[in-house]
């Protein structure tokens, strides 16, 4: 018998911050951990999605085998075979599916898409690629391809999540058959990985934006690579309010909301939980340092366990994933295939 499947990925396109750590891996991760006799588990790297804008391609590679280590040190168990870590761009069927998706995705659809109209507001129009403006497609494949019902994502993707159950419902009535698997609406989605709601670090300089790996100053961003005294100095230096009383309102109190969203990430624990501990406090200088010293705990530990990850336990992984992978996507992109005419 099958099982349902979990997926989510990571773009490779520079190191990984908080935000995707608590947006997306440690959600998984904790399923994978917890779950994995009821569950396939697919975690992958979306390296084709990396350089949708600009990027050092000398570099990618590596970062793409990087993050795979990240993974394994969040604790994804790399001797389970109901857990799969692949790279996209190893599965050829991918790329395969988003052609035949495109055909089927309107224009104006995609150019809706708050991603795209934010990363190409300030670009010249020849400057902005045809993949990011597509890129919702090659993820909507990256999803289909599984069966996924279940995909962890920052609140940030929650478009791209309702739009692959779009083109899923219009695939499957177009042909009159359940070539798709629709994965579960956003809400029900938050109710199976037990979050109160999609979840949105922000950019400790300016918490009215979202905190970004591909963010041009990084003073406000925490990356999982920062020493444990970077991160401390980014944390005291947050951007927060003069009302001089700990709240959470991310309206009128962003920087202060932002922050403990994070000291509640780290702990674990909800928010009405922390805040129940800082409301009201009136020295930020103290709760910031409370928010510091526990990030940087965090990240002093997660590094050591970075260090002691095995390299080429992590790339046979992959080999042996990406073989599975190719012959599970080959059969969903196959129904595909034969409902679109292209085989018998
Ligand atoms: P990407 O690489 O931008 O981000 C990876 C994951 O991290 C989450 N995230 C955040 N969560 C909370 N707060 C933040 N500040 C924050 N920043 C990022 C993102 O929501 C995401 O879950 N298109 C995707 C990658 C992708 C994918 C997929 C995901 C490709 N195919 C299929 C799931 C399923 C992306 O660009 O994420």
């Amino acid at each position: 018998m099958t099982k349902p499947v979990i997926l989510t990925g990571l773009r490779a396109n520079n190191n990984l911050t908080i935000g995707n750590y608590f947006g997306a891996i440690e959600p998984i991760v904790r399923m994978a951990r917890d779950k994995s006799v009821d569950y396939q588990i697919n975690m992958f790297i979306p390296d084709l999605h990396s350089f949708t804008t600009p990027i050092d391609h000398g570099e990618l590679y590596e970062q793409t085998l990087n993050n795979a280590r990240v993974y394994a040190a969040a604790g994804l168990p790399l001797d389970n075979n109901d857990i799969h870590l692949y790279r996209q761009s190893f599965v050829p069927a991918h790329s395969e599916m988003t052609w035949i998706l495109d055909c089927f995705t309107g224009i104006g659809e995609m150019g809706r898409m708050t991603q795209f109209k934010d990363k190409s507001s300030n670009a010249q129009d020849d400057r902005v690629s045809v993949g990011l403006f597509n890129y919702p497609v090659l993820m909507a494949s990256d999803i289909l391809l599984y069966d996924a019902t279940y995909v962890p994502v920052g609140d940030d993707q929650t478009q791209h999540l309702e739009f692959t159950r779009d083109i899923a419902e219009r695939i499957n009535q177009q042909f009159d058959q359940n070539i798709f698997t629709v994965p579960l609406a956003t809400k029900e989605q938050l109710a199976f990985f037990d979050a109160e709601h999609g979840l949105r670090i922000m950019d400790l300089a300016d918490p009215t934006k979202k905190m970004s790996k591909s963010t041009e100053s990084d003073r406000g961003v925490v990356f999982l690579t920062d020493s444990a005294e970077d991160a401390h100095k980014k944390i005291m230096s947050a951007t927060t309010d003069n009302l001089a009383s700990v709240a959470y309102d991310t309206t009128n109190q962003p920087g202060i909301s932002n922050l403990l969203e994070i000291l509640s990430q780290v702990r674990n624990q909800p928010l009405g939980t922390t805040l129940l501990e800082f409301q009201g406090m009136e020295r930020y200088g103290d709760f910031k340092r409370i928010v510091a010293d526990e990030v940087a705990a965090f990240l002093t530990q997660f590094q050591a366990q970075l260090a002691f990850v095995d390299g080429s336990a992590v790339e046979s992984k992959l080999l042996k994933s990406e073989a599975a992978m190719r012959d599970q996507a080959g059969k969903t992109l196959y129904r595909l295939q034969a409902a679109a005419g292209l085989r018998k």
